[in-house]
């Protein structure tokens, strides 16, 4: 299956992400998070990219499209994927269209995770992230079992830099003019599915099983 999740920063795509992850047996390709390895590897485009990220916009979207170009060939995908953060834009949508259609291939099925901004914020603020396995936690809904310390693999526990409230205002205006008018593209396209993405981690999983439930798998 070719997953897409849609949704607002902090609306819970990377935690379902890797909540699907094992169910499917599909790999989760996050463009943040390939974005976020280039940026501590100080690669070109790591260093080019973070230049945006700080201060809450989008990474051009022909850094990005190639990035998660070379991530979809990759032999875990071939099966398919949850893409967790792209596409982000309409470029985006258009060229992650035109990359499979050249494989025979299409988007499957597009999940809207949707979340009101207040418990975006609520969210946000409590996350923390483990530096070595990007597993992601929340202080008050999803606390680790010890402080700062990752239950996976006992990495170190941190806030993401771009969390910080005046950065994460500006995300969201951003997913709001550039990402959201997505959801539209998708509906049209009789691919989107929206879920209420508020309620406990695992309510939010069953509504999103539901919805991917008899999704029929194109070639
Ligand atoms: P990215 O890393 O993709 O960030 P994002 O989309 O802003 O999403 P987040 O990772 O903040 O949130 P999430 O929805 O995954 O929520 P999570 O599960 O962690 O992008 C970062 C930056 O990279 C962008 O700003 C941009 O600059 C750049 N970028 C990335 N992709 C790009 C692209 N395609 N094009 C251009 N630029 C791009 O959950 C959040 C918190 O809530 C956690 O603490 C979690 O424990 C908690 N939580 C989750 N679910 C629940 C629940 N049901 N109840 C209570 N708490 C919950």
């Amino acid at each position: 299956m070719r997953l897409v999740l849609l949704g607002p920063p902090g609306a819970g795509k990377g935690t379902q992400a890797k909540m699907l992850e094992g169910e499917l047996g599909l790999p989760q390709i996050a463009s943040g998070d390939l974005l976020r390895t280039a940026v501590r590897a100080k690669t070109p485009l790591g260093v080019e990219a973070r230049r945006y990220m700080d201060k809450g916009a989008l990474v051009p979207d022909e850094l990005v499209i190639k990035l998660v170009e070379q991530r979809l060939q990759q032999a875990d995908a071939v099966n398919g994927y949850i893409l967790d953060g792209f596409p982000r834009t309409h470029k985006q949508a258009e060229a992650l269209r035109q990359m499979l259609a050249g494989h025979g291939q299409a988007i499957d099925v597009v999940a809207a995770l949707i979340v009101p901004n207040d418990e975006i914020v609520k969210r946000i603020s409590g996350r923390r992230t483990c530096r070595n396995c990007g597993a992601t936690y929340h202080l008050i809904f999803d606390p680790p079992r010890n402080m700062n310390v990752c239950d996976k693999c006992n990495g170190e526990l941190y806030q993401r830099e771009d969390d910080a409230e005046d950065t994460v205002r500006m995300r969201l205006q951003t997913y709001d003019t550039q990402t959201k008018p997505l959801l539209e593209y998708y509906e049209q396209a009789g691919l989107l599915r929206r879920i209420d993405g508020v309620g406990s981690l695992e309510t939010v999983h069953q509504r999103l099983k539901t919805a991917l439930a008899g999704v029929a798998q194109r070639a």
